[in-house]
């Protein structure tokens, strides 16, 4: 694996015997993004596209999803879901740009995303147009619940904690997207302090859910910030986390995983797009209606110290 300093087609794997999996890094929020394909029927999903936001000047730009959309049409893939781990609040998902130039994909998410949006609409005072109902995604996903896409057979495994929403997506029982319920084993886990966010929760997701998958499982995660310098990674497997994860391995207790997650949550600062991220991914990817002016803003919530 390399280190990139670009955003860009990071690296590729196989899964099975005709599944492969293109990884793409988003630099600037460390995002990790994933496109499986069946590389018989040509069936597609992508896991957590990105949509660029430059918050000094408040521009949004598709630099990042085009170079999903490219590889798409280079390959001839049928895209056919977008699948999200979560609302992030650290980016802005892509799911609409890809969906207004590939219609038939299904945007889809953890059925949970409506505690999320209710929590959040009430944040951001915007419930005059905003119905914290789920129809933003095309799809609604319940704990457990199993779906087809090709040759690709995915069961959703709700991992709450980050958010109340999380979902990680298992793959033909050889794989599992993680979003940002668990990172590379030097990397720990999820922040647990948003606003519906829980460490005994994350706990349970992990513990109970996440390691008592086979050890062989080949866990794909949402985002590797690299710590230390190191070359940049994205996968690890079951076993690996449960032996080696700096904050949860198969012997970390509930109690000493939520102390430990409950303290270093206090030392985080809040993602730097956390405001704008939020809007648009609760809204399914879309950005928030315009005016009768065409113009188009983000709410800031103001606290005061
Ligand atoms: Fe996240």
């Amino acid at each position: 694996m390399s280190s990139p300093l670009l955003t860009g087609m990071v690296g590729s794997t196989r899964l099975g015997d005709a599944l492969d999996v293109a990884v793409f890094f988003e630099k600037d929020t460390s995002t990790l993004s994933y496109v499986v394909y069946d590389s018989q029927s040509m069936d597609a999903v992508i896991v957590d596209p990105v949509l660029d936001y430059d918050p000094a000047g408040c521009v949004v730009a598709e630099k990042t999803v085009r170079l999903l959309c490219d590889f798409i049409q280079e390959k001839k893939l049928n895209l056919r879901m977008i699948l999200e781990t979560h609302a992030h609040a650290d980016h802005l998902s892509a799911a609409q740009v890809l969906k207004r130039q590939f219609p038939a994909a299904m945007v889809t998410i953890g059925n949970r995303i409506r505690e999320v949006q209710k929590l959040f609409s009430g944040i951001y005072g915007i419930e005059s147009w905003f119905t914290a109902d789920g129809h933003q995604f095309d799809r609604l996903v319940a704990d457990g619940e199993r779906f087809r896409v090709g040759a690709m057979e995915f069961q959703a495994m709700q991992t709450p904690g980050h958010t109340p929403a999380c979902s990680t997506w298992v793959l033909n029982g050889c794989a599992a997207f993680t979003g940002d319920s668990m990172f590379i084993p030097d990397s720990g886990t999820g922040r647990c302090d948003f606003p519906g966010g829980s460490a005994r929760d994350l706990y349970d997701s992990i513990a109970k859910k996440i390691y008592q998958l086979p050890d062989e499982m080949r866990l794909f995660v949402g985002h590797d910030y690299q710590p230390g310098g190191r070359p940049l990674r994205w996968e690890t497997t079951v076993a690996e986390a449960k032996a080696s994860n700096i904050q949860l391995k198969a012997d970390t207790t509930r109690e000493q995983y939520i102390e430990f997650r409950t303290a270093r949550d206090k030392t985080l600062s809040a993602p730097r797009l956390l405001h704008p991220s939020v809007q648009v991914n609760i809204n399914g990817g879309q950005i928030p209606p315009a005016d009768e002016q065409g113009r188009c803003f983000f709410k800031m919530p103001l606290t005061f110290s």
